[in-house]
């Protein structure tokens, strides 16, 4: 690299973080003692589970460790005995569609447990996590792992709603759209699965006979997040020592679906044989529960094959070869920044077992995921090919493209 081209770079990496700082600044909401970062002030003005967890690690690459611990503590504030964590906390607005969801305060689903992560991350970044986060973080991911639903076949985790995978227009939910994908449908459908959740005395999600899909995407994170948190233990620590159970377990599971023909790992359930196969994205964050390293290796060269998930601004959300393919959907083929930061992780993979670290492939994920964030105004999510924004902008989460420029992956240790 010439002193030219380094200096540009420098400029980027530094604009970038001005512009990220400002919008973590602007989003930043205090109410009733909790400190919390909306998505985007208007389209998402509460605090959703897993972009709080993205939050949390972009506050604490910009070198506030309060904020990225409050983050988290405002998310556990509501969660249930039970362990289980509402996907979305209306604080301050406890009546705010109390109808819809049948609860006070928050809504009734959840979402991919990225605390797991989100709290190793902070550890390895030097601050201190207060050991309550942790204990609420693991029965979190218990909740998951013992009372929620299994599907019989697969033995894989089940989720109640599109929602809780984060991702609620994906392709893969397509066979529960009746008569075939359409967005004004599918909203409906959205509503209407509400009602047949199936739910602990207390309240918390367990099953929907009407949904009962078990996400590869979904399970994988579980595993992941419960590997990272694993970590966190120290020796006399039993209760962590479960964290290891449930990585095995998942992963397992996780692995036994991939699909050689399809390069991917097909969900469980009703849809395994139809929609449950289409080739998206965020299946791919299986190689997250570490499989066999030739899949790994095959699912990671899907995302930059030009034919496949390529793009210059990517990679695609969905296969291009997909019926369903959309550059500019709402998770039907649009780049989402979280996704590519979770790939990226993944290549980088902190406790990666046989020192498969793929640094080429991480570097490529970063490098067209900062263009992405930069070229959209730091958008939702954008157009593969253009990096013209799409959704809510500008939007907290893709921060995470700062994380991404910032690192200098040789440094990147797996936790001790
Ligand atoms: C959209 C996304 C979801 C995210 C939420 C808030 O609903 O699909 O993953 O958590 O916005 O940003």
């Amino acid at each position: 690299m010439t002193d030219g081209a380094a200096g540009r770079e420098a400029t980027v990496a530094s604009d970038l973080r001005d512009r990220v700082r400002a919008v973590m600044e602007a989003h930043w909401r205090e109410v009733d003692g909790h400190g919390f970062t909306v998505p985007n002030a208007t389209v998402y003005p509460w605090q959703w589970l897993w972009d709080s967890c993205f939050h949390s690690i972009i506050w604490a690459e910009l070198g506030d460790g309060d904020r990225a611990i409050r983050e988290l503590e405002s998310l556990f504030a509501h969660q249930d005995d039970d362990g289980f964590v509402p996907h979305v906390t209306h604080h301050g607005d406890p009546g705010f569609h109390a109808d819809f969801w049948g609860r006070r305060g928050t809504s009734s689903i959840t979402q991919p447990p990225m605390y797991g992560h989100a709290l190793a991350e902070l550890e390895r970044r030097g601050i201190d996590v207060p050991t309550d986060l942790v204990d609420r973080a693991r029965a979190g991911l218990e909740f998951l792992f013992r009372v929620r639903r299994r599907d019989d076949e697969s033995g894989l985790i089940t989720v109640v709603h599109p929602w809780e995978t984060g991702a609620d227009n994906s392709p893969r939910w397509d066979d529960f759209c009746p008569g075939g994908f359409d967005v004004t449908r599918w909203k409906q459908v959205k509503g209407d699965l509400l009602s047949t959740v199936e739910r602990t005395p207390g309240g918390a999600p367990v099953a929907n006979p009407a949904f009962p899909v078990a996400p590869v995407s979904f399970n994988a994170l579980v595993a992941f997040n419960a590997w990272e948190l694993g970590h966190l233990a120290s020796e006399d620590d039993e209760p962590l020592w479960g964290m290891g159970r449930i990585l095995l377990e998942l992963s397992v599971r996780v692995d036994d679906r991939w699909d050689e023909g399809l390069a991917t790992w097909v969900d469980g359930g009703p849809s395994a044989g139809g929609s449950g196969r289409a080739r998206t994205s965020d299946a791919i964050l299986a190689t997250l529960t570490r499989g066999p390293e030739d899949r790994e290796a095959r699912a990671f060269a899907e995302l930059f094959e030009p034919l496949a998930f390529g793009a210059a601004y990517g990679p695609t959300q969905v296969h291009r070869a997909e019926p369903s393919f959309d550059p500019r959907g709402y998770w039907r083929g649009a780049t989402w920044p979280q996704v590519n930061y979770l790939h990226w992780v993944s290549a980088l993979a902190p406790g990666r077992e046989h020192g498969r670290r793929l640094h080429a492939e991480a570097d490529r994920i970063a490098a067209s995921t900062v263009a992405g964030a930069t070229a959209s105004g730091l958008a939702e999510y954008w157009h593969p090919d253009t990096g013209a924004g799409l959704g809510a902008v500008p939007q907290s989460w893709t921060g995470l493209a700062l994380v991404l420029a910032a690192e200098p992956q040789q440094t990147r240790e797996a936790p001790g």
